[in-house]
């Protein structure tokens, strides 16, 4: 098939028509479980009726008029934001990238208006992504991302992921914050360390350096809390979020305490499309049902029993997968076999998955799967594992 797109994606096998809820259908009529989720995305499955009301209601009534307005669905939901979070204040944007730009840009100018202008670097951590944009790609340091792109230095350090003496080596005068990943993504699915997250909050605050984290990923609801670092009990002075928070539908935002968000008064950030009223409408609608005490306990619930039945496959196929990782439903299967060959033979038998670095496939179901879903990935699994065992 020819096409005008730039060829940045790599070749397309699969078109899919429409969705329902897990499941995902080709014009043929092929159906397929998605477990990949757009990456994360479509928090509540495909078409969820509460989110196409409150898209269609709000396309019926007003799509844009920039922030030279007041916006009541970007005010609810930013409110709804800060009542569940440490969070005092929200910039929305359009993606994940965009939320990861905006808390580097509050990091920088939280200290420039402090007057402590030569505190402006800030650390990443090996494994990480955190976006496409020249900051993003420059902080998470993926050779392969950042190839030809970036020029001169680029204003991030790296530290050894879940290594606290590899970041107190790494803290100067010029540091002016921290960025992590509670629960690492792209990189493979890694669960950072309860007590090094303690102990990452207290060298910034030894320090006087701001902590971020990228929760692009692994927020709205998909560990079983609103937000991972709530599991973990330790809060950020600045939070992106993306993907989940709209279903499907587009928006990113920045979240922040008090004190870094003083950082952006009038004029120093913005966005055009940010917080929109379709954006924001549709985010209100995810909010209300994942924030749901009985929604997060099912998320864990459900969690506990895919790993479980994942755990057996990872016993019984040795020679094929060597373990299983993550929390709640952002599940990760690290191969001894071929990564991406074991997700092509998924693929063929419908199921749809997505791959992550060090040789894993990324599980990331919809946050409103049925168990009977849950098993019928399970068993494709199984059934590809044994099959390939012959
Ligand atoms: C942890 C993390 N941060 C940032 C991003 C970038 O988000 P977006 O692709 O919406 O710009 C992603 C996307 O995969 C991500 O997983």
């Amino acid at each position: 098939m020819t096409s005008a797109l730039m060829q940045n994606y790599g070749s397309k096998e699969l078109e899919f028509d429409h969705g329902k809820g897990s499941y995902l259908y080709t014009t043929e009529g092929d159906q397929y479980l998605d477990f990949a989720m757009g990456i994360a995305v479509n928090s509540l499955g495909h078409c969820h009726p509460a989110l196409i009301s409150a898209l269609s209601e709000q396309a019926n009534k007003l799509w844009h008029t920039s922030n030279l307005y007041y916006i009541t669905p970007s005010e609810q939901l930013a409110g709804k934001l800060v009542a569940s979070t440490f969070a005092d204040r929200v910039f929305f944007c359009n993606s994940g990238t965009e939320a990861i730009e905006c808390g580097f840009k509050i990091i920088r100018r939280h200290f420039y208006n402090k007057g402590q202008v030569q505190r402006n670097r800030i650390i990443s951590m090996t494994g990480a992504f955190h976006g496409r944009s020249l900051s993003a790609i420059a902080a998470a340091a993926n050779p392969l991302h950042c190839e030809g792109f970036l020029v001169g230095d680029t204003g991030f350090d790296q530290a050894a992921f879940g290594d606290l003496d590899s970041l107190q080596a790494m803290i100067g005068p010029k540091t002016a914050a921290v960025i992590l990943e509670p629960v690492q993504g792209e990189g493979g699915i890694t669960v950072v360390d309860k007590n090094y997250l303690k102990a990452v909050r207290d060298l910034c605050d030894t320090h006087g350096i701001l902590l971020m984290f990228d929760e692009v990923q692994c927020g709205i609801a998909r560990t079983g809390n609103l937000y991972a670092y709530q599991l973990m009990g330790v809060s950020p002075d600045v939070l992106a979020t993306a993907k989940g928070l709209g279903g499907g539908f587009p928006i990113g935002a920045c979240l922040a305490t008090e004190e870094a968000a003083s950082a952006l008064t009038p004029g120093t950030h913005g966005s055009t499309f940010g917080g929109n009223p379709l954006a924001t409408a549709v985010g209100n609608a995810v909010i209300d049902i994942v924030n749901e005490e009985s929604f997060l306990n099912n998320v864990k619930d459900l969690g506990n029993h895919f790993k479980a039945g994942l755990q057996k496959l990872v016993e019984n196929h040795p020679s094929l997968l060597k373990q299983v990782s993550g929390i709640g439903l952002m599940l990760g299967l690290v191969c001894e076999a071929d990564a991406a060959e074991l997700i092509k033979r998924l693929q063929q038998e419908k199921l749809l998955v997505v791959k992550a670095g060090g040789n894993s496939i990324r599980l990331l179901p919809a946050l409103n799967v049925s168990r009977e879903e849950i098993d019928s990935a399970t068993q494709i699994i199984n059934a590809v594992l044994q099959g390939w065992e012959k």
